[in-house]
């Protein structure tokens, strides 16, 4: 039975850009209309409603089937996002001059009462949909979707974009063998994902990776060096190297680049830190190429369209169908819903006794242990 009360939801899309936004966001917007309910999407994560001051044009983008027309195959997001305006964690300068995260979400609650929005579809990944979560203990009627290139969330097979990022840097690896065997090299290739080595893994294997660092497996590099000379030795006078940006030395720590007030840090580095120890340890010549954005750049692919644009109607089914605090997921063959906080309670790190890893293992892939 159709939910009693709904007159107008809100859309937004937080932390890193990830393929397949646009198509959930078209989802969506299509499906509430078709409800006869009214759509807007707030611009920047929750800034839209935060500081609407910040907007000259509004802090709310007025969603129509008709302004979503031709986005399902864009990249990135109409409503713009945002990995600094975490209003859990709002950067606020204190008495003092100096600057604190303090919890802004109670006014946040009040922006959703002034703006008469009823419900809320927060898309992000596990950063926004923690604040999804607290959002709905406090009232608020809210629908997460899953996103990040990262894979990292829990209680869902995939999130979106995952798919694009991998098909991107298996593509880039692929390129990588003529020129790494053109000049009989060593090709470090550093991908994102953070503090879970999915991306790293999926495109290693795929592109068929001589070794494959992933945060899940500190590294010994001698390990690595051994797999490179193993390689040369055999005959095959090139080696590529993936490394997950959140990998680690045994013993040693993540690579961070910064670590700001009201944000995650940022992690960088790993990539170099590997090409310049195997470059020492082998005395082969190694390059490092570092894909970052690139792999949250472009259209999203079929599968990543697809799931998307199934994650942003199911999004309006829940909420249609009475549901809150609850998150869509793929549980192939369907999209189902679980609570966000079941989602959000941890991440989803590489397991690694799964099918995957003992597919790389089978096929000689080193890990570095
Ligand atoms: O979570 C998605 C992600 O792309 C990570 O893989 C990466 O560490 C992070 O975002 C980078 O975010 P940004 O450069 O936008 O701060």
């Amino acid at each position: 039975m159709a939910t009693k009360g709904i007159k107008k939801i809100a859309m937004n899309t937080g932390g890193g850009d990830a393929p397949g936004l646009n198509a959930v966001i078209r989802a969506a917007t299509i499906a509430a209309a078709d409800r006869g309910w009214e759509c807007v999407g707030i611009r920047d994560g929750y800034n839209g409603l935060m500081t609407p001051s910040d907007y000259p044009e509004g802090g709310l983008i007025p969603l129509t089937p008709a302004r979503v027309r031709g986005i399902t195959h864009l990249g990135g997001t109409i409503l713009g996002t945002t990995n600094k305006g975490n209003p859990l964690k709002y950067p606020t300068k204190g008495k003092d001059g100096k600057m604190y995260e303090k919890d802004r979400s109670d006014e946040l609650i009040r922006a959703f009462k002034r703006e008469k929005i009823d419900a809320l579809v927060a898309v992000g990944g596990d950063g926004s949909l923690t604040i999804a979560n607290v959002l709905s203990q406090k009232g608020i009627r809210v629908v997460g979707v899953p996103k990040t290139i990262d894979n990292d969330l829990e209680k869902t097979v995939i999130t979106f974009g995952f798919d694009t990022a991998v098909s991107f840097a298996t593509m880039c690896i692929d390129r990588l063998h003529s020129t790494a065997e053109a000049h009989q090299r060593v090709m470090v290739v550093e991908v994102m994902g953070r503090y879970a080595g999915w991306i790293a893994l999926n495109s290693g294997i795929s592109g068929t990776a001589d070794a494959i660092l992933i945060p899940e497996i500190p590294y010994d590099i001698r390990s690595v060096a051994r797999k490179v000379e193993e390689r040369f030795t055999g005959g095959r006078k090139f080696a590529i190297v993936v490394v997950a940006e959140g990998a680690k030395p045994k013993g040693g720590s993540v690579s961070v680049v910064s670590k700001e007030l009201g944000r995650a840090e940022r992690l960088g580095g790993a990539g170099e830190r590997v090409a310049e120890e195997i470059q020492n340890a082998t005395g082969r010549e190694t390059r490092c190429v570092v894909l970052g954005h690139l792999l949250r750049g472009g259209s999203p692919t079929t599968f990543d369209r697809l799931i998307s644009l199934r994650f942003g109607a199911a999004a309006i089914r829940a909420l249609d169908e009475g549901k809150s605090g609850i998150m869509v997921a793929l549980d192939p063959p369907t999209v189902r819903y679980v609570p966000l906080g079941q989602a959000t309670r941890r991440m989803k790190t590489v397991q690694l006794d799964c099918d995957t890893m003992c597919t790389a293992r089978d096929l000689g892939i080193c890990f570095g242990d």
